[in-house]
């Protein structure tokens, strides 16, 4: 493991930025084309072209899948020009490829980066996921309680009835049961229908989003990103890996994983500091997606780091490239 001392967060987090506008650029004209493949392979080559600039040795912990499933920046490759820090790579050049695709709002470009061996390697396997904002004591809400009871738990500690409390979940028929059973609270939801990553940060800017809580199971690699988020911004997930057959549980023992029914903590996903960006690439309620004037292109990027707390909402401003 490398010394958590050697990671100089503060001066990698500009690269980290850029990593993450690339990627969103490169996907801006594919916004609304129908066309999600395209769109992904274009954020996937920036990233990697952006991310072999900098002077790390980074290696992919959660990234585009298995080697033989992904010719870039696949889960073990090395990146970076390998002179600077050991790192662990945690990525999704598009998270929301589909809402790209169908320019609906919340697809972002997404990237975290902490010292080697200090990020969960999550199989590509569902997470059960269950969110917060910051302010709350530990374990104010757990897995232990019903959906249910989270939605009381959190209203009690947030001082308001159950009724405004709103949860985020993925519009999934496998959240039927969870979707009904927390409109029996009188709590309202956010349906989305993709990305998560978004989904949980936006726990952590309740009074801007109006979301005080997510739940429901989507990515594992997804929820190592949103742990790395909330990890800067405060605030506290839980996730639980889900297997649905022998190939997915070999997945997991290949990523070196024991345990298959251990409940990760956000400081149990990511074990140090971490820095963390991400580009909005349509429009959202967290980021601004990607605004074309003539001769100029927009981006907002939102960068963090654990070790201070700092979250930024960068604007970049770059000439038309023809
Ligand atoms: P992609 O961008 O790879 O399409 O993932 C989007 C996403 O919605 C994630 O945010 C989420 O974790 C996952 O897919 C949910 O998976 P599923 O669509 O199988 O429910």
């Amino acid at each position: 493991m490398a010394d958590a001392s050697e990671f100089q967060d503060r001066l990698l987090s500009l690269g980290l930025a850029r990593v993450s506008e690339a990627a969103a650029l490169a996907s801006a004209k594919l916004i609304g084309r129908g066309d999600e493949k395209a769109a992904d392979q274009a954020a996937v080559n920036a990233m990697r072209d952006q991310l072999n600039l900098l002077d790390i040795a980074g290696v992919v912990v959660i990234g585009e899948g298995e080697r033989d499933e992904a010719p870039m920046l696949f889960i073990g490759e090395e990146v970076g020009t390998g002179r600077g820090p050991a790192v662990d790579i945690a990525l999704d050049p598009l998270e929301g490829t589909t809402l790209t695709a169908k320019d609906m709002p919340n697809a972002l470009t997404v990237i975290a980066m902490a010292p080697r061996g200090t990020l969960l390697h999550a199989p590509d396997v569902y997470m059960d996921k269950l969110a917060i904002g910051p302010g709350y004591a530990p374990d104010t809400v757990t897995f232990e309680m019903t959906p249910a009871q989270r939605v009381r738990a959190l209203a009690r500690a947030k001082g308001v009835a159950a009724d405004e409390i709103t949860v985020c979940i993925l519009e999934r028929p496998r959240h039927e049961d969870l979707i009904a059973e927390v409109r029996s609270t009188g709590a309202a939801i956010r349906l989305i229908t993709d990305g998560d990553v978004a989904g949980v940060i936006h726990c952590a800017e309740s009074e801007i989003t109006g979301i005080d809580m997510y739940m429901g199971s989507g990515g594992a690699p997804e929820g190592v990103l949103a742990a790395s988020a909330l990890k800067c911004m405060g605030g506290q997930i839980y996730g639980r890996l889900l297997f649905r057959n022998d190939d997915e549980r070999a997945r997991a023992a290949k990523a070196g994983i024991t345990d298959l029914n251990r409940i990760y903590t956000r400081d149990d996903m990511v074990t140090a500091d971490v820095i963390f960006a991400a580009t909005g690439v349509t429009q959202g309620s967290i980021l601004q997606g990607i605004k074309t004037e003539p001769g100029w292109v927009t981006t907002e990027t939102l960068l963090m780091r654990s070790k201070t707390g700092s979250v930024r909402r960068m604007s970049y401003r770059s000439p038309m490239k023809a």
